[in-house]
């Protein structure tokens, strides 16, 4: 049987481990922090499915709303056979001890979320990710044939001819966070499962982990990555939480909460008066949003919209932050269906249903990936080959689902596809064996970095440029100074990484100052704004050089 090492314990690494080692590989789960740090561990909304197989206009309906929200850029055939297999992945799902909300009659509660047409989304109040790596976690701790390696930092992949993609993987180089030394994990075939990175951005919904590492080991050993440029931004995090970053659920927009300005609440507070004084029914605050002038479906419009209208907004007004109100909802079980939001509010002193909340968009999930085939095998740079021995699956992997902009609640459902299909793949074609020998890491005889400064000055500097000039709207100009900006980082990191014995914040550095440069250059080849986008040069139709 095969030893297969996944990076990363959030959904995807955590099924695909579950699956392999079902079917009798030895798995190795290299991750980062504990176990349940991850981007999966933070999810509110859920995971969007049709249950029923035959319930063809149901599903056709959730592909036409993951086509339309991702502009045209989608690859159809992909969201197809995605949509079509979630039935059957989220009762693997539930197998392995997932527990969805269910109504007072035993039948699953449905929330909506932006972009979606119908109610399709399971959910276990808003803390969906969190029984998700509940369940898998404890299975995997659970399985005799799972090693669980919490505090292990995956550094770079192991080539199994230095320099030749083409021969494919043979292991990964890891930071033991404990004893401070890299070592290495031998592999018959390597698994990133590594997130997203949101991490670049002040202000993000991501947890700490979410620094793009697997993205850029796998750009580093040759492989292809794509669509970098497709950055989304959740319209909805509460207000100054740079440090400890808090989403605000849309299924909250799901049921009816609203987005309005400073204006919009003035106009409708009067009219709340007003109404109040001739004795009528208050209004609701809908037609109050800015939203509207956006969008027909307003506070539930896509994310790249909304996000979009927010920003102009708080440039337009200098406020800091715009206004969810919720007080309007009747519905007195508001804190009860979203009670991990209404717990985080009190904190600040706010009631949910009662209190606006401070919202403004923050980075949140990276569309674009490791360019992945129909069954996540990683393909090289500048051919059409797969690498031999690397998969990517989850937010780490592009697939062609999600376009230019992912449809809320998809991103869970297309990870656990994606793990699905890599273990499958690797049950039914065990990988060969590898006997090859395994290179030692490079830093012997380098001396440990002894200046903190630098790396903490130069993380500050890659994201305060990333937050200023590759935001939400994006020009030629802003573009081109990031460009010289991270040019000069990423000359500056290569020094210090070439000079010294790794640590976590310098890894960490390395992959993110990458990843900058990546992003920017695939923002800057865009000929056309899509989904999320947005360069306002490109409406006058001045292509960026
Ligand atoms: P993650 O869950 O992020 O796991 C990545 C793992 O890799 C972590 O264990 C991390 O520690 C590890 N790792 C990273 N680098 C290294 C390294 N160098 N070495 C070792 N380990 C490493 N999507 C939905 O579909 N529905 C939602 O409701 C939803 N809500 C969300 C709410 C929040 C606040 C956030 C941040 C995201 C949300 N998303 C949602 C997006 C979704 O949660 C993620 O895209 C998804 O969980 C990604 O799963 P993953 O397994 O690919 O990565
Ligand atoms: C949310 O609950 O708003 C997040 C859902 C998602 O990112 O898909």
């Amino acid at each position: 049987m095969a030893h297969v090492v996944i990076i990363g314990s959030g959904i995807a690494g955590l099924f695909a481990a579950a699956r392999l080692a079902d079917a009798g590989h030895r798995v190795t789960v290299a991750t980062k922090q504990r176990t349940k740090d991850s981007s999966t561990n933070w999810a509110q909304g859920g995971i969007a499915a049709i249950l029923d197989k035959t319930d063809t206009g149901e599903i056709e309906a959730h592909i036409q709303d993951t086509l339309r929200c991702g502009d045209g850029q989608c690859d159809e055939a992909v969201v197809r056979s995605i949509i079509h297999e979630a039935g059957d992945r989220i009762r693997d799902l539930m197998a392995l001890g997932v527990q969805f909300h269910r109504e007072a009659d035993g039948s699953f509660a449905m929330a909506q979320e932006g972009g979606h047409s119908a109610k399709r989304i399971l959910h276990a109040k808003d803390a969906t990710g969190r029984e998700i790596e509940r369940a898998l976690s404890a299975y995997a701790e659970g399985h005799e044939r799972i090693e669980l390696r919490p505090n292990t930092l995956a550094i770079d992949l192991i080539q199994r001819v230095h320099g030749d993609p083409s021969r494919g993987i043979a292991g990964v180089w890891c930071l033991d966070q404990l004893s401070d030394e890299v070592v290495t994990l031998e592999a018959d075939a390597v698994i990133l499962a590594t997130g997203g990175v949101g991490r670049l951005w002040k202000q993000t919904t991501n947890p700490s982990v979410a620094t793009g590492d697997g993205l850029a080991m796998a750009y580093r050993t040759g492989a292809c990555v794509d669509n970098l440029a497709f950055i989304q931004f959740h319209p909805t995090s509460l207000w100054s939480t740079v440090e400890r970053p808090f989403l605000i659920s849309e299924a909250l927009r799901g049921v009816g909460a609203v987005l309005l300005d400073d204006e919009g609440m003035e106009r409708w507070n009067a009219a709340r008066r007003q109404a109040t004084n001739a004795g009528e029914v208050p209004p609701t605050p809908h037609a109050y949003s800015f939203t509207l002038n956006h969008s027909e479906a307003g506070s539930m419009a896509t994310r790249d919209i909304v996000a979009r209208a927010i920003d102009e907004q708080l440039k337009t007004s200098g406020q800091s932050h715009v206004h969810l109100v919720t007080s309007h909802l009747e519905d007195a079980s508001l804190s009860e269906h979203f009670p991990t939001i209404a717990r985080r509010l009190n904190e600040d002193g706010l009631t949910l249903g009662v209190d606006p909340i401070p919202v403004v968009p923050a980075a949140h999930y990276m569309v674009g990936g490791v360019r992945v085939d129909a069954i996540g095998r990683a393909y090289q740079r500048g051919n059409d080959e797969v690498m031999p021995h690397l998969f990517a699956i989850g937010e780490v992997a592009c697939t062609g689902m999600h376009g230019a902009n992912r449809l809320a609640s998809n991103s869970l459902l297309e990870a656990v596809v994606y793990a699905h299909r890599v273990a499958q793949h690797l049950i039914d074609h065990p990988p060969e064996p590898y006997t090859g020998t395994h290179p030692g890491w490079r830093a012997d005889g380098l001396d440990v970095l002894r200046e903190h400064a630098p790396i903490v000055h130069d993380r500050a500097s890659l994201v305060t440029t990333m937050s200023q000039e590759v935001g939400i709207v994006r020009s030629n100009q802003r573009l081109r100074r990031a460009k010289r900006r991270l040019a000069l980082l990423n000359e500056e990191i290569d020094r210090l990484w070439k000079g010294s014995l790794p640590s976590r914040d310098l890894v960490e550095l390395r992959n993110l100052a990458l990843i900058g440069h990546l992003v920017v250059d695939d923002a800057l080849s865009q000929t056309a704004n899509h989904g999320l986008h947005y360069n306002i040069d490109l409406l006058k139709d001045d292509r960026p050089e």
